[in-house]
């Protein structure tokens, strides 16, 4: 137990970008390279869970020992995460994109004599939110929040806005070299709770994240 602690819970984690369709040759999406969310992936899995990975379109493999579920739009990543459902814990690490195209062009866009195409967008379900207010809502949910100014005071904000239990809040200015490297500078923000982690590997993020959220399932039941 003390090498798996984790075994017998079930686990679901987002990870990567989605992609929004505006044609056939061309999407919106955010920035994200999907190596926290499967190196959150990956640490659950040695702790013992069952692991359930949602991810948009990524480079990087998947963590072996953990169920992929390969996904693009942020529509299909909702349909994936409650198929998934029950689960114990869930991250949600994945950069959702918040808006996609009204319509999907069946044929690519052509430019013309008229200019640029108007695109009309409209919101993405927000997963997060509806993962923290679902009837079989996971006993803990942990979002993300990539900040580049007041990271607390927003955290705190979207902790309050989406319902969840935790949110692993980062610092993503261009300066901190963060987005899409190797190493990461987080802050675990919960309704009570604040804690300023030391810059680490995304790896050694997701180990102590891990622990953290196992201890803490341990003393909620
Ligand atoms: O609101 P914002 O996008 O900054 O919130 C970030 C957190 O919400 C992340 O955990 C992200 O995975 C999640 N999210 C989501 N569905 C969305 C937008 C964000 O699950 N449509």
């Amino acid at each position: 137990a003390a090498l798996r602690p984790l075994s017998g819970r079930r686990v679901l984690v987002t990870s990567g970008p989605t992609h929004e369709p505006i044609d056939p040759v061309r999407y919106l999406a955010n920035r994200s390279s999907g190596r926290q969310g499967h190196a959150i992936a990956a640490a659950f899995a040695r702790a013992g869970a069952h692991v359930t990975l949602v991810s948009g379109p990524v480079t990087i493999p998947a963590p072996e020992g953990v169920d992929l579920v390969a996904v693009e739009t942020a529509r299909e990543m909702l349909a994936a995460v409650e198929a998934a459902l029950p689960v114990d814990i869930a991250v949600l690490a994945a950069a959702v994109a918040d808006w996609r195209t009204a319509e999907e062009a069946e044929r690519k866009l052509k430019k013309t004599q008229t200019g640029a195409p108007a695109l009309t967008l409209v919101e993405n379900p927000d997963i997060l939110a509806t993962l923290s207010r679902h009837e079989m809502r996971p006993r803990l949910v942990v979002g993300f929040a990539a900040e580049t100014n007041d990271v607390v005071a927003h955290a705190r904000a979207k902790l309050q806005r989406k319902g969840c239990d935790f949110i692993l809040a980062n610092d993503v200015s261009p300066a901190t070299g963060i987005m899409g490297g190797t190493e990461n500078a987080v802050q675990l923000i919960g309704p009570a709770s604040h804690e300023e982690w030391p810059r680490m590997s995304k790896e050694a993020v997701a180990e102590r994240l891990v622990a953290q959220l196992g201890s803490e399932l341990a003393t909620k039941m």
